[in-house]
């Protein structure tokens, strides 16, 4: 692929993580497609990409939804005429809840977004990076689903399940050059990690700025991950320098989780 020009589609690029990743993929010389929700945030992240001299498309979808996927790969297709990455990044949070709390509606929600959009967007591409033996496809996790945290059951078994399909899929395409990771952030400094320890606060009965500090002396570097930091991984994941890993699942915490 050296020299050919790249296009990379991110879910959930509108804000937060996808956007800093966008944006750092945008810097290593990729075409971004932005697939969202959000069409007002979609375009500032599509600004900002043309500020980092790439070109960039927005198509307003929802990923739980079939046709809004497959839409989604034949307007990229049209566009920039392959997809060579796939940033499976758009998540939910999920209920903060004890498990004999939670509603089926707000489990099958977290599933829907989290998993079922993961596995769909990841079908859809697959027969074009075949066709064109290459492509890179990263899965956002979280090392939620690897330490226990309590009341984030949905969550949880959505992140460690993202784990298991990141391997499956690995060992399925493979042999045409095609390359499927997972990275597990602990917990990013941004509008959504204020939103959990706010939730956090109120489940356990204490203010928001406790939980953050416990959080951050919980890990080695006792900081909160940047979210540049895990762009970067991203952008090595998605480098010639990585040609050999594939099926893996890296932490991203700032020494939260070793494991
Ligand atoms: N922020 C953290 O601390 C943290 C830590 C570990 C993992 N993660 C994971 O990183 C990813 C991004 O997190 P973030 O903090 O940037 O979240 P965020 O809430 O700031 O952004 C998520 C984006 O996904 C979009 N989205 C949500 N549901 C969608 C749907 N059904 N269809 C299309 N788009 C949809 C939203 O509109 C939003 O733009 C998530 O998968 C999250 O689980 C985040």
């Amino acid at each position: 692929m050296d020299g050919k020009q790249q296009t990379a589609l991110v879910t959930g690029g509108g804000r937060g993580l996808g956007r800093q990743i966008a944006l750092k993929l945008a810097d290593s010389g990729k075409d971004i497609v932005i697939a969202d929700l959000n069409p007002e945030e979609m375009g500032k992240t599509k600004r900002m990409v043309h500020d980092h001299g790439q070109s960039a498309m927005t198509v307003q979808m929802d990923l739980r939804e079939e046709d809004d996927v497959s839409d989604t790969v034949e307007a990229a297709l049209d566009e920039f005429g392959a997809i060579d990455i796939l940033i499976n990044n758009a998540g939910i949070a999920g209920p903060n809840l004890p498990c004999e709390e939670i509603s089926i509606d707000e489990w099958d929600n977290t599933i829907a977004v989290n998993l079922r959009g993961v596995f769909l967007m990841t079908r859809e591409v697959i027969p074009t990076m075949k066709a064109q033996e290459y492509g890179r496809i990263i899965n956002i996790s979280s090392v939620t689903g690897k330490r226990p945290v309590s009341q984030r059951s949905p969550y949880a078994a959505t992140k460690l399940g993202l784990v298991g399909f990141t391997r499956s899929i690995a060992s399925e395409v493979g042999e045409y050059n095609i390359n499927v990771n997972a990275v597990c952030p602990g917990s990013v400094e941004g509008d959504r990690i204020e939103r959990v320890f706010k939730r956090y606060a109120k489940a356990r009965g204490t203010d928001e700025e406790s939980v953050k500090r416990s959080e951050m002396e919980k890990s080695a570097r006792g900081e909160l991950v940047k979210p540049d930091s895990v762009a970067d991984v991203v952008d090595f994941l998605c480098s010639s320098q990585s040609t050999q890993m594939t099926g893996q699942d890296l932490n991203i915490t700032a020494g939260k989780v070793m494991y």
